[in-house]
């Protein structure tokens, strides 16, 4: 079997009005992608925001008659593309494995990989930490985190208290335990990533008292007992901005600070903000990314 696909760019304020449109006509998927380049940052929590232009991806059974949809289509101001509008032919696959083929097993520095559950690690003898795309940040492939999982793959954590705040999916929190730290508090105010936390920690074999996750109040509310040896935040820099102070406290003199999810040009900005209590190093940097490090004082 084959399946017909028509990609056609719009304005999301057309969205309603030309998405039931391709549904009447037989569409038996929508996906949205973006026509340009356009991250979206900081998301609203429950918020789907949209690009400014946007791109409905469009899959219709074989035999399908897309003649009036097209012809409907290039009539209608609301669609960018309309002379460029084309049915392309899509060979059948197995979907829902095809998305598997584009994760591989990834290797930070000598003793650190982050492997899918369906392939065998590549070096049993390493530390591997099982880990499978989900709806949590945290795969391993983006910049930010490979900045962070570098770093971890390079320092002695065996015995160290470490707060990992935005864990994510919880990969640096997973990655610090099975290097060998001793706990970990995994914070992220998404109630979505501290379920994703604790199912990857159960999938790698941590228990609990290695590896707590909260949300940001429940962290707060907690009677913490002193301050921790490492404290990892990939997050964004306006939030790393605010929580300066917090962090300050978190981290004992001596302790180390890694800070990632920073563009190049922001480097200067939170270096600075975080001088008042921790003596930074220069930026490691990775793609437009970098990460940032500093010992308290
Ligand atoms: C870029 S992801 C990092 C995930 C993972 N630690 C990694 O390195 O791949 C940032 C995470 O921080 C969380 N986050 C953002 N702002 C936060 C805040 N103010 N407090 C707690 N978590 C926050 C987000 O929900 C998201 O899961």
């Amino acid at each position: 079997m084959q399946w017909q696909q028509l990609k056609v760019q719009i304005h999301p304020d057309h969205l309603d009005f030309i998405e039931p449109q391709l549904l009447a006509a037989g569409a038996v998927s929508i996906t949205y992608l973006d026509a340009e380049d356009q991250p979206i940052f900081q998301i609203e929590l429950s918020s789907t925001p949209l690009w400014d232009s946007l791109v409905l991806c469009a899959l219709f059974e074989e035999e399908v008659e897309l003649d009036p949809l097209l012809k409907w289509l290039r009539g209608n101001d609301a669609i960018v593309n309309r002379d460029a509008l084309a049915v392309e032919t899509i060979a059948d696959q197995a979907w829902e494995r095809s998305w598997m083929d584009s994760f591989e097993a990834m290797q930070f520095g000598d003793k650190l990989w982050i492997c899918p559950s369906w392939q065998e690690p590549p070096d049993p003898s390493a530390t591997n930490i099982m880990l499978d795309p989900g709806l949590a940040f945290g795969s391993g492939s983006h910049a930010t985190t490979a900045l962070c999982l570098q770093w971890l793959g390079a320092t002695d954590l065996v015995g160290r208290r470490v707060v990992d705040y935005g864990c994510g999916s919880g990969i640096l929190a997973i990655a610090a335990a099975l290097l060998g730290a001793e706990t970990i508090d995994a914070i992220d105010n998404d109630p979505q990533a501290v379920l994703a936390t604790d199912d990857n920690c159960a999938r790698n074999g941590l228990a609990i008292d290695r590896v707590a996750s909260y949300l940001p109040e429940q962290f707060d509310a907690d009677d913490r007992s002193g301050q921790v040896d490492i404290l990892l935040a990939n997050i964004l820099a306006e939030p790393l901005h605010t929580l300066a102070p917090k962090f300050a406290s978190l981290v004992r003199p001596g302790g180390d600070l890694v800070l990632s999810g920073l563009l190049a040009d922001q480097a200067a900005d939170i270096t600075a903000r975080y001088s008042e209590w921790f003596d930074m190093s220069a930026p490691e940097q990775r793609e437009d990314w970098i990460r940032l490090t500093g010992v308290r004082r």
